[in-house]
């Protein structure tokens, strides 16, 4: 099937434009015979799966040359591997605008099954993808899906090791759960650096674009990609660490710079990742919240924690957002929120009208209560960044599925670098089970510190903050099984994984039990 946007250009005039621009580069390793150097280098990725289709994306980014000229590169779906049995096949123009990304919202396939895509331009062919469709709004499948969750992968702090992994495991559905890229680095010569980021740090769209180019390029981060459909929501680092809506975290600055930073972030998040048209950037404005159905077994309700927030609570006497704070006059102010409003009444809605037999809400960051120490002070308190700075969003939240009896919720999180099994409560009634990931790579909290503070948290069921890794979950008509995933050295390339905990959730039966 053509996409009805294509215009088809005279091949001879781009290959002309693409040997201009290359005319003083350096020939990749992977420069073919045909003088063109080779444009697949950030590998293919698929996702937000619905029954008749999903997004297949790609990008040309050859290693030296900047392409300037529009280039027509053509896609084919095939019901197998080898590509013979092509289902649907167009084209697609890729430009200067968005970074000569491509996004392909393909229909007309078979729900739930697998199928394996492929991209063509400049006369050479991309990695292969593999892809699945989500099963039938009214199908009651029997098969268990299986699904992966990651977050925090700091390039510096070492290898993607969990992201290739998780991509063996080969899951029907990924979620990106934040922090993909880290627009921070450390200090130059810092003894942290595994490996270095190309730029320091990063504020405007080439910047952005230089980062994900550099992460792109990862090979286990494309075999993740390559091998599963993925559903990406962002935490701060996409943009800046502890950013608020058009608030940057540091003192001072006018919402309106920072907001055309935070454009520049979101533009290079959205060519970077399978995204749908209805999360074309439009200036600094970007819808990423979104649901998604596998017939009656589940559905998915993706969060965007970041754009729409009120300022963090307790601003720091220096300006600073975020942080530890032992109380103050706005913390558990009801005016606030973490969502939008918007946000918070279509997720609501969405709760409430679900279909099906679970529901997660897959978002990018630890949704308990936690009394916390200060690590210097020892004193009590909260971390104002997280949903403990947005209590009040969190109580309506959970009230609403208390009240609207919502079958089996689970929160998928990340964003704090180790794993959390918890009971999430109203009046010490657990009304939803939450697991939180590891990070991928970044650094975790520190487990003794951490490990002290469990006993004033009586709704944490387990923690652990001292390994790297992802969540692969395997989810059926009768249980939910969650399985803490390690690996055994994130600085080591070929690092290995194993099991770390298992914990079950049991239809109609709130919270996590141990397996
Ligand atoms: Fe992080």
């Amino acid at each position: 099937m053509t996409d009805p946007s294509v215009i088809d250009l005279p091949r001879r005039r781009v290959v002309a434009a693409i040997g201009a621009g290359m005319a003083l580069s350096i020939l990749s390793p992977f420069a073919r015979s045909t003088g063109v150097e080779y444009p697949f280098t950030l590998g293919v990725a698929s996702g937000d799966p619905v029954p008749d289709g999903f997004v297949i994306w790609t990008r040309l980014a050859p290693m030296a040359g900047q392409l300037t000229a529009t280039v027509v590169v053509r896609w084919s779906v095939a019901t197998d591997p080898a590509m013979t049995r092509v289902v649907r096949r167009g084209q697609k123009l890729a430009d200067t605008n968005f970074a000569h990304s491509v996004h392909v919202e393909v229909t007309g396939l078979e729900p739930g099954r697998p199928y394996w895509y492929r991209f063509e331009a400049l006369g050479e062919q991309s990695p292969l993808g593999e892809s699945r469709t989500a099963p039938a709004r009214d199908q009651a499948t029997n098969r268990a899906l299986t699904l992966g969750f990651v977050s925090c992968s700091h390039w510096e702090r070492g290898y993607f090791s969990a992201y290739r992994h998780l991509a063996d495991e080969r899951p029907d559905l990924v979620f990106f759960l934040g922090d993909y890229i880290y627009d921070s680095s450390y200090p130059a010569g810092s003894n942290k650096i595994i490996r270095a980021h190309a730029l320091t740090d990063i504020s405007d769209l080439a910047g952005y674009r230089n980062r994900y180019t550099q992460y792109k390029r990862d090979p286990d981060l494309q075999a993740l990609h390559a091998a599963a459909p993925s559903v990406a929501t962002w935490d701060d680092h996409e943009v800046q660490n502890d950013y608020a809506n058009r608030w940057s975290q540091d003192p001072g600055v006018d919402p309106a710079l920072f907001l055309k930073r935070r454009a520049a972030a979101y533009q290079a998040f959205y060519e970077h990742m399978p995204l749908r048209r209805a999360s074309l950037p439009r200036g600094p404005d970007m819808r990423v919240y979104r649901r998604l159905d596998y017939g009656q077994l589940a559905r998915f309700h993706v969060l965007d924690g970041r754009q729409y927030r009120t300022e963090q609570p307790c601003i720091q006497p220096d300006g600073r957002h975020g942080g530890h704070v032992a109380t103050c006059a706005d913390l558990d102010d009801p005016t606030r929120t973490m969502l939008g409003w918007e946000q918070e009444a279509w997720l609501r809605d969405g709760l409430r009208q679900s279909p099906a037999r679970w529901n997660v809400i897959a978002q990018d960051l630890l949704v308990a209560p936690l009394v916390q120490k200060d690590l210097q002070t020892g004193a009590q308190g909260h971390w104002t960044d997280g949903w403990d700075g947005y209590s009040a969003t969190r109580t309506r939240l959970l009230n609403h599925i208390d009240a609207s009896r919502v079958p089996n919720p689970v929160f998928f999180g990340g964003d704090i670098h180790s794993f959390w099994t918890t009971d999430l409560q109203v009046a010490n009634k657990t009304v939803a089970t939450e697991f939180v990931g590891t990070s991928v790579t970044s650094d975790g909290p520190p487990y003794e510190a951490f490990k002290a503070i469990l006993p004033l948290n009586p709704h944490v069921r387990f923690f652990d903050s001292r390994q790297r890794g992802y969540v692969s979950v395997t989810l059926g008509q009768r249980q939910m099984e969650t399985r803490f995933q390690v690996v055994s050295d994130c600085r080591d390339p070929a690092a290995t994984v194993s099991t770390l905990k298992r914990f079950v959730v049991e239809d109609g039966r709130t919270g996590a039990q141990d397996a």
